[in-house]
């Protein structure tokens, strides 16, 4: 009997854990069940000849805002919107309205993705003072990426910033808790002096490098303490950088695809629409990070994406609603840095994919080898494109990298052998299902 496959992807460009090797991929009931010389052997073929075939890129890092505006985005578009952009994975923020705090809400939330996810998605559960001791028993319901603590207030309405608090969420439980971390004590002491407003750029000013650092250092002296992991999301600063570092024990890094490309200039070019939470930096931040990716500190690159309204983002500053779209733009604004030279695809498999899986502990994800699910996003180095608004298919409609050209792009996004985006059409039924954690 002649062997076979349900898909095989030949002579593609495989980044593998090991390398980038020429190889075929064969896949059986959602897992790759062969790596290697398949010709002769049967199977709906993809011809990888001019590709590279990456682990399906994660996101670790979005807000899909359900329950919350429909007009400004939703789970279903959210995750279509991955797709489009080549993610086959995405982690889901719990800062929605209202926030999922709660095993009722997380179950809900279940049952709410069938049907309606596109690509595979995991849930963080929120971190508030109403649950901290029942975060040992939420991080390990089903389908829980982590735990989310807000440190620091952004959008919504979690907050823990306390450490006696903190102390106490970090006892309950063992998983790596997720942190934004920037220092509130010293967020609200200097809010009254940028109530009159003024120019977007004094965002960084207000949320300035301190108040990133001594959040982490705080966040990182009771993980000690504790004994008990933390995975310091979106890492702003050089100095922070510089002191996680040295924390290897006991912390992991996520740095934003925002930090990674854009500076300062970006708030008298895009205004509102260069707001975030922690804010966008001068240049010395961004090549520490880039520092960062050549020596191994990120563990994760996220994007991110949070929209708001068109009118939430026009608001004049400080009222400018923070965060801004990034799932559907991060992983051709990464292959662009990849074609500038700034990193290898082997080291965007490992921030994008390894990494996050590794951290997170998603089980059969992040990694081209036997057994792993069959989740790859087909990549066309020779491609340049321009990022067009109209491309974007969340609903409030904006990105803040419109009429970037980026060298690279992705082709299609499989998912546990199902061709879900090919050429820019997302194709069939939502598909996606919930991701298992360890
Ligand atoms: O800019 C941000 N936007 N930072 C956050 O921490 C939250 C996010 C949001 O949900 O809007
Ligand atoms: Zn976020």
């Amino acid at each position: 009997m002649t062997k076979s496959y349900d898909l095989i992807l030949r002579n593609g460009q495989a980044v593998l854990p090991w390398g980038v090797e020429r190889t075929d991929i064969g896949v059986t009931a959602g897992r790759i069940a062969a790596m290697g010389d398949l010709r002769g052997v049967e199977g709906e073929t993809i011809d990888c000849a001019h590709l590279h075939i990456l682990p399906g890129i994660i996101d670790a890092h979005v807000h899909l805002r359900d329950p919350g505006d429909p007009a400004v985005e939703t789970l279903e578009s959210g995750t279509r919107a991955a797709l489009l952009g080549g993610i086959a994975t995405v982690f889901d923020m719990p800062n929605t309205t209202p926030s999922i705090t709660s095993s009722e809400q997380l179950e809900w939330k279940r049952g709410y993705a069938q049907g309606r996810a596109w690509c595979d998605i995991g849930f963080y559960v929120g971190g508030a003072k109403s649950n901290l001791d029942d975060l040992a028993r939420l991080e390990i319901e089903p389908n829980v990426c982590a735990v989310k603590i807000f440190a620091g207030s952004s959008t919504g309405d979690l907050l823990v910033e306390d450490d006696v608090s903190l102390e106490r969420a970090m006892r309950s439980g063992r998983r790596p808790i997720a942190y934004h971390s920037e220092d509130e004590y010293r967020l609200q002491a200097r809010k009254p002096a940028y109530e009159g407003g003024g120019p977007h750029r004094l965002h960084a000013e207000w949320r300035d490098v301190e108040c990133a650092l001594i959040g982490t250092k705080r966040l990182v002296a009771l993980a000690r303490k504790t004994g008990r992991p933390a995975h310091i999301l979106h890492v702003s600063t050089a100095e922070e950088l510089e002191f996680l570092g040295q924390c290897r024990d006991i912390a992991s890094v996520e740095v934003l695809l925002n930090h990674l490309t854009q500076t300062d200039e970006a708030y008298d070019r895009l205004g509102g629409m260069a707001v975030m939470n922690p804010p966008i930096r001068d240049a010395r931040h961004m090549e520490a990070a880039w520092e960062a990716m050549a020596n191994g500190t990120i563990d994760v690159v996220g994007s991110d994406h949070a929209p708001h309204s068109r009118a939430a983002k026009a608001r004049p500053w400080p009222a400018t609603a923070a965060g801004l779209t990034g799932v559907q733009t991060i992983l051709p604004l990464m292959l662009d840095h990849v074609s500038a030279g700034r990193l290898s695809l082997s080291r965007l498999a490992d921030v994008m994919a390894a990494g996050p899986a590794r951290i997170y502990g998603a089980v059969g994800k992040g990694r081209l080898a036997l057994g792993y699910d069959a989740d790859f996003t087909l990549v066309d180095m020779g491609q340049r494109r321009v990022i067009e608004e109209s491309w974007i298919v969340s609903p409030c409609g904006w990105t803040p990298f419109a009429g970037h050209a980026c060298q690279g792009w992705p082709m299609a996004t499989i998912i546990r052998g199902h061709v879900a985006m090919r050429d820019d059409q997302v194709l069939g039924a939502p598909a996606g299902r919930l991701v298992t954690f360890r």
